[in-house]
């Protein structure tokens, strides 16, 4: 399959340290057709995005950030332009290949959190383990690793009933990080918590270059996160402001 043999999804996974942006965005447009009405989502937009940034994109509601990181990670096409990660062009992905990306290169954490209720933390980490083929005590460390690394293994035998919006969300960042992914793109995680919480899950967020090597992308309304990102996009109408300062936004 496409990506066992073209390097540069290799280097995705295991995180080589290369110098080239790990997502590259080259005249990025997505339009919505809805009856004979076109929504422009996104209006040519460039950006890149470098190894180990903690990258925040800001804008008000509706501007089109959800939109760029479904398009950065797959779950959604741009109607014009180029996505690039690591380094290799996206063009020729079939939807098999960005499936197979996503639960091996790139975590997603979404505000709703999205953990199956019937299952406890830990068993919700262990989930892309399993869907990959991964078990046993390899799998059982690497959750209990993943687990240590978000402050949840006291509760790894609760279920997401059982746990405060916090402690779900750092769950479902657990769950995210058990691929050892090299781009963690987060869609607005603190929209559903309080602003001690939100605040604990942007400093974990904040983290994760450091701890595990991962590029993070995370869209955003949260002054934390604009405080305390390396760099911070604004969005408006689906253009970018590129490389605002955060003390402008
Ligand atoms: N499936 C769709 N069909 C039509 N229009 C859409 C669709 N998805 C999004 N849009 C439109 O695209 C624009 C960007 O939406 P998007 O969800 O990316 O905004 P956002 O910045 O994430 O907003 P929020 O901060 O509220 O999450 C909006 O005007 C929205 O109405
Ligand atoms: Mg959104």
């Amino acid at each position: 399959m496409l990506w066992y043999t073209s390097d540069a999804l290799v280097r995705l996974s295991c995180g080589d340290g290369t110098s080239r942006g790990v997502v590259k965005l080259n005249h990025i447009y997505k339009q919505y057709a809805q009856g004979r009405t076109i929504v422009t989502a996104l209006h040519d937009v460039c950006l890149e995005v470098g190894p180990g940034e903690f990258c925040a994109l800001m804008g008000p509601s509706g501007c089109g950030k959800s939109t760029l990181l479904n398009v950065i990670g797959g779950l959604d096409h741009q109607t014009a332009g180029t996505v690039a990660l690591d380094g290799r062009s996206t063009d020729d992905f079939s939807d098999a290949d960005w499936t197979t990306l996503r639960r091996e290169c790139i975590g997603l954490v979404f505000q709703a959190f999205h953990l199956l209720p019937g299952l406890s933390a830990a068993e919700n980490v262990a989930l892309p383990l399993l869907l990959s083929g991964h078990s046993g005590g390899r799998a059982g460390r690497l959750v209990a690793e993943c687990l240590d690394a978000v402050g949840m293994r006291e509760r790894e035998r609760h279920r997401p009933g059982e746990l405060s919006g916090g402690e779900q969300q750092r769950v479902a960042i657990a769950r995210a990080l058990v691929p050892r992914p090299k781009l963690l793109l987060a869609d607005d995680p603190t929209g559903n918590l309080d602003s001690r919480q939100g605040a604990e899950v942007i400093a974990l967020l904040r983290s994760l270059p450091r701890r595990f090597g991962a590029t993070v992308i995370v869209a955003t309304h949260s002054r934390e996160a604009a405080q305390q990102a390396d760099i911070v996009h604004g969005l408006r109408d689906g253009c970018l402001e590129s490389g605002a300062g955060s003390a402008t936004l």
